[in-house]
């Protein structure tokens, strides 16, 4: 029997819908720059080896949390163990999503932008020229911000509509969209030139390079990317019918955002070597080494056209889960109507945002615990509040809810086989709580692991 909540149509409509959330900025912008600095094809394997060991389990965990209490991320708790202070772990989500949408709907402002340049035809063949757009624009205490309101007014327009109606609808339109126009620029970079050098460096790895350093970094981006940690997943799963294998689900939903980062580093990586950049450029390697290469194609205006397209998709499709965190908060627990909490939510994002954008240029010199507004919320997501949120969550479902439950959870009341029950239980009650606490320690600079 499902209550009277929304949810999702149907089985595909979840799956594009949390691949949609997984997919994003973390896949295009993040990933080639990270695999770009860790040196390739090793850092790859070991991002892999995480998803599939590590944050597979944790991705179950989030899927059984939210679906059966069919809760959002702090009354979930609320439901499933009353009475405790577990209901905390709901407020951490929701002060993550804030974080992330405040400086996640900056960059998803740069994308249109970056659309609009391809369309005016405004990028550089040199580097210099293309430098100096980058930081005309960033610094400038306009456009940003109003890119930034476009992106956000995009996705609280389709949150507003509710789930089966507006995230399911618009996930099933824009993920193949994103899928096709990637693999169109994939196949594209694959035929530049000096190409074959980009793909061997993602694809033959150099085991050498491996460090705790990179390892930290792989496990850190594997979280961001798979959107754990931060009640995302608890929120999505508590649309989600009982008959639905939750362990198919986000056994899928992993897969597509791994398949989509190595799409990205195959549009990405042979453009930057066929053009002799450093593919260690940092977080700078999207937005000004990319325009440069476009620059010098023939039609180069498409291709970036489009590229930057596919990057305001992926970020709109992860922006509506960021912001859904929030607003069942809202709906549910302060029972306030959908389109007050979305504007709310919106309302704070836009002063958080703003100040984000503006701290490239005219907030410069504002600093927050020596940060500025931009890299503070960023660190304060990445490396507090996702990783705190992550390790009471897995903590959670390997010691504090019955095996059973999680059991009959897993396997849809026992409408599923779930083989794999014990190296889960295994994995989420001793290794995850343990690799969690490591990247936080290291993160906050408490351990120095090699
Ligand atoms: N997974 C998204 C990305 O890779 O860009 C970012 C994200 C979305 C993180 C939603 C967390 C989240 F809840």
């Amino acid at each position: 029997m499902q209550n009277s909540r929304d949810h999702f149509g149907s089985q595909f409509g979840v799956l594009v819908a949390v691949a949609g959330s997984a997919v994003g900025l973390g896949n295009f912008w993040r990933f080639p720059y990270l695999v770009g600095t860790y040196g390739g094809a090793a850092f790859i394997i070991v991002y892999i080896l995480f998803v599939l060991f590590l944050c597979l389990p944790i991705m179950f965990s989030e899927f059984v949390i939210g679906r059966r209490s069919q809760s959002n991320a702090l009354g979930a708790f609320k439901k499933l163990a009353p009475g405790t202070g577990w209901w905390g772990i709901g407020i951490l989500c929701v002060a993550a999503s804030f974080a992330i949408l405040s400086f996640y709907c900056v960059i998803g402002g740069w994308t249109i932008e970056y659309m609009y340049q391809s369309v005016i035809g405004g990028f550089s063949a040199d580097s210099v020229v293309q430098n100096q757009h980058f930081t005309d624009f960033s610094t400038s205490p306009f456009r940003p911000i109003l890119w930034h309101l476009v992106f956000l007014g995009m996705s609280a327009f389709i949150v507003v509509a509710g789930i089966k109606n507006g995230i399911e609808k618009y996930a099933k339109i824009l993920m193949p969209i994103l899928l096709v126009m990637i693999i169109f620029i994939a196949v594209r970079v694959l035929f530049l030139p000096g190409a074959s050098q980009g793909v061997s460096f993602l694809f033959r790895p150099d085991f050498s390079k491996i460090t705790g350093q990179s390892l930290l970094a792989a496990l850190g981006q594997a979280f961001f990317s798979l959107s754990l940690g931060m009640g995302c997943i608890i929120t999505y799963a508590s649309y989600v019918k009982k008959e639905e294998s939750i362990v198919k689900l986000g056994t899928y939903s992993s897969f597509a955002d791994l398949g989509f980062a190595m799409l990205a580093g195959l549009a990405i990586m042979p453009a930057v070597f066929a053009f002799g950049i450093s593919p260690s450029e940092g977080p700078s390697l999207v937005f000004v080494t990319l325009p440069l290469i476009f620059a010098q194609l023939p039609l180069g205006n498409i291709f970036a056209f489009v590229f930057f397209a596919s990057l305001l998709i992926a970020a709109i499709t992860s922006s509506i889960s960021l912001i859904e965190v929030v607003t069942a908060y809202f709906t549910e627990e302060l029972k306030v109507s959908r389109r007050l909490s979305v504007a709310i939510t919106s309302a704070v994002v836009v002063v958080t945002g703003s100040l984000s954008a503006l701290s490239f240029g005219v907030l410069k010199e504002v600093k927050i615990f020596g940060k500025g507004f931009f890299d503070m919320f960023d660190y304060l997501a990445s490396n507090i509040l996702l990783p705190i949120g992550g390790l009471l969550i897995v903590i959670f479902i390997g010691w504090v809810l019955s095996k059973s439950a999680v059991k009959e959870e897993l396997s849809s009341g026992g409408r599923y086989k779930v083989p794999i029950f014990g190296v889960v239980m295994f994995i989420l009650k001793f290794v995850a709580p343990v690799a969690i606490a490591l990247i936080f320690l290291n993160s906050l600079g408490f351990l120095k692991l090699f």
